[in-house]
């Protein structure tokens, strides 16, 4: 029963055979290849709009190199306080722009609000050179709390963004649990409401290893290739990166597995929901369940094989854990896993 993230699981067949097939004959290095060009061509008929796709290997890269490039040195980056981008990567955006500013933003439920960007982005004056600048917005879809952000909450964002000639990032390394939720196309909930770069992940529902930097509009990309390159996620043999991308798309296959780890999800959620003493602590809007029980149960749950994370630490005999679902986790471990809560 691993519950401990949705990339403690291995990758879905159809894209290890898709990688397996990229492996006949040679091909073109850095990208050069066929499939990075079939990945072009599916991502601008994905999101109805020309795009500019960089495949690299890690979110955290997609991350920092989509940062840097829209955020110069002397630039402010607001995001939410538990955002990946601020609390778990080490500070690579920091890094990779020589020193933009991440600005954590309290938000209920893991998401930013107009107002309380709006309130922190007065502490900055514009042209001011004691302050550091504001550049970008980057928000999380699906957030690091489980949460999607609506559509109109991300459009109320991207036109404070415009108000204020700022950018507008998405890390989407859920951004397919985000979209299965919503059920809404894929250019609605970004550069129709205003986004400028996503960062698309694929690892953590069935890739290999693989994300890509999408840029919806060209003169936002600049130096970017540059960037890439001397970070080293410019790999030569390109193809079985793209070649994965190109199978995560393929049949809406990357919707489907997200789905299938949302309703293993909404059936955790809604097990715990009768449970007494189970509580929730953020409605579940993606394949992410925050819930707070009480030791005991926590312990139980522990001694039965359950693998997960303590969200916070004991507090007056409760803890707050988290149980995320992945594309491949067992029906089964659902059913199991709320058996040994219920008992005692
Ligand atoms: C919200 C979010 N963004 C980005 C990432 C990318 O991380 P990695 O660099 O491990 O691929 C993660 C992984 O946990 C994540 O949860």
């Amino acid at each position: 029963m691993n519950f401990i993230s949705d990339n403690a699981y291995g990758a879905a067949p159809e894209i290890i055979a898709a990688v397996a097939a990229a492996n006949a004959g040679t091909a073109a290095s850095y990208g050069d290849d066929e499939w990075t060009a079939k990945l072009r061509t599916q991502m601008a008929r994905l999101f109805e709009h020309e795009v500019a796709v960089y495949p690299v290997i890690a979110g955290t890269a997609a991350n920092a190199l989509a940062l840097a490039t829209l955020s110069p040195p002397h630039g402010a980056i607001m995001c939410h306080a538990d955002a990946h981008i601020v609390a778990d990567e080490c500070g690579a955006p920091e890094f990779f722009s020589h020193g933009a500013r991440l600005i954590p933003i309290e938000g209920r439920d893991c998401k930013l609000t107009p107002d309380a960007i709006e309130t922190m982005l007065k502490r900055f004056q514009a042209g001011i050179v004691h302050h550091i600048q504001p550049t970008v917005i980057s928000i999380t879809q699906a957030t690091e709390l489980g949460t999607s952000y609506r559509l109109e909450e991300i459009a109320a964002i991207g036109a404070l963004a415009r108000k204020h000639g700022l950018k507008l990032h998405m890390d989407g390394a859920r951004f397919a649990n985000a979209l299965a939720y919503l059920g809404c196309a894929p250019a609605e909930a970004t550069w129709r409401a205003g986004v400028d770069v996503l960062s698309f992940g694929a690892t953590k529902n069935g890739a290999l290893g693989a994300e890509a930097v999408v840029f919806f509009n060209s003169g936002d990309v600049r130096d970017f290739e540059y960037r890439r390159k001397k970070a080293g996620h410019l790999p030569s043999k390109m193809r079985f990166i793209s070649a994965q991308l190109v199978s995560y798309l393929e049949d809406g296959r990357w919707l489907a597995t997200a789905a299938r780890a949302n309703a293993l999800a909404m059936k955790l959620a809604n097990g715990f929901a009768k449970i007494p003493g189970a509580e929730l602590a953020h409605p579940v809007e993606a394949n992410a369940v925050f819930v707070r029980l009480p030791d005991k149960t926590v312990a139980r749950l522990r001694a039965a094989g359950a693998i997960f994370y303590d969200w916070t630490p004991p507090e007056q005999g409760r803890t707050l854990i988290r149980l995320v679902c992945s594309f491949a986790t067992p029906e089964d471990d659902i059913a199991r896993l709320l058996e040994v809560a219920r008992a005692g």
